[in-house]
């Protein structure tokens, strides 16, 4: 089994790497640079892939295009935190670039790379979950993940047809670099449960917006 990851090279992509290559699948980490972790996982590496750029993705479908995967991970994602009071019109613009238009850029581009009943999970948020916002503040962000929702589940409807299932995961608070390293897992349990919740997909289940621990969130 293949898979293709985005943003491999530290934080919840890299566990995923890391525990996908434990299973024995093959995997294709996708980063913008490799980290020493990244090229001593002994997994393929592409490095100059920037989820914003349709020419660095196309470029990499490209180069892969006789083979063929039975799973996209969309993990790629930044965070900036903004409340009413600092509305940055430029890092929203950013936000959306990577955490919204990454993925379907992404997803785009290796679509024809994807066997039939293959899976795409898109690392989401609870923060993109309009349905469960309950304080203030995280403006750019709860929006771009929330676009990122709204793309998702219309995918998983359009691509029924082609056997693919998607599913939209929380994977908790995570202690990686974009939580300055606080949070209720590590980036292994996270992984674990996340892979968990891809394995458990199937078309029946396609376009679920799930905590990575398995509960239902609302949109
Ligand atoms: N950590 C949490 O608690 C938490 C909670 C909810 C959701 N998430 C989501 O989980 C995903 C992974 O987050 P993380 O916690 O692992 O964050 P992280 O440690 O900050 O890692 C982010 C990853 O995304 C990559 N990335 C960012 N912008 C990119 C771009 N334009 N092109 C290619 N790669 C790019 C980074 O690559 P570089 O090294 O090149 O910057 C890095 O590999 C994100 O989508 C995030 O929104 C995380």
């Amino acid at each position: 089994m293949k898979a293709i990851i985005t943003g491999a090279n530290r934080g919840i992509g890299f566990a995923l790497a890391t525990t996908l290559k434990a299973k024995g699948w093959e995997v294709l980490a996708l980063c913008r640079k490799a980290t020493p972790e990244l090229k001593a996982l002994g997994v393929s590496i592409e490095e100059g892939v920037d989820v914003t750029s349709e020419n660095s993705l196309q470029k990499i479908a490209d180069r892969h295009k006789d083979e063929k995967f039975d799973l996209l991970i969309n993990n790629a994602g930044i965070n900036h935190r903004m409340n009413l009071d600092a509305i940055n019109y430029e890092a929203i613009h950013e936000l959306f670039e990577t955490n919204t238009l990454g993925p379907i850029k992404t997803t785009l581009a290796f679509l024809p790379l994807l066997n039939e009943g293959a899976k795409i999970a898109m690392i989401s948020s609870i923060a993109g979950s309009i349905g469960d916002i309950k304080e203030g503040g995280r403006y750019g962000y709860r929006m771009s993940k929330a676009a990122l929702n709204s793309f998702s589940k219309t995918l998983s409807i359009d691509l029924k047809e082609k056997n693919i299932p998607v599913i939209i995961l929380h994977p908790g608070l995570v202690q990686t670099d974009m939580t300055e390293g606080s949070g209720d897992f590590t980036p292994a349990q996270a992984a674990e449960n996340l892979l968990k919740r891809i394995e458990e997909l199937t078309l029946e289940k396609t376009g679920s917006f799930l905590r990575a621990t398995g509960e239902p969130l609302p949109f």
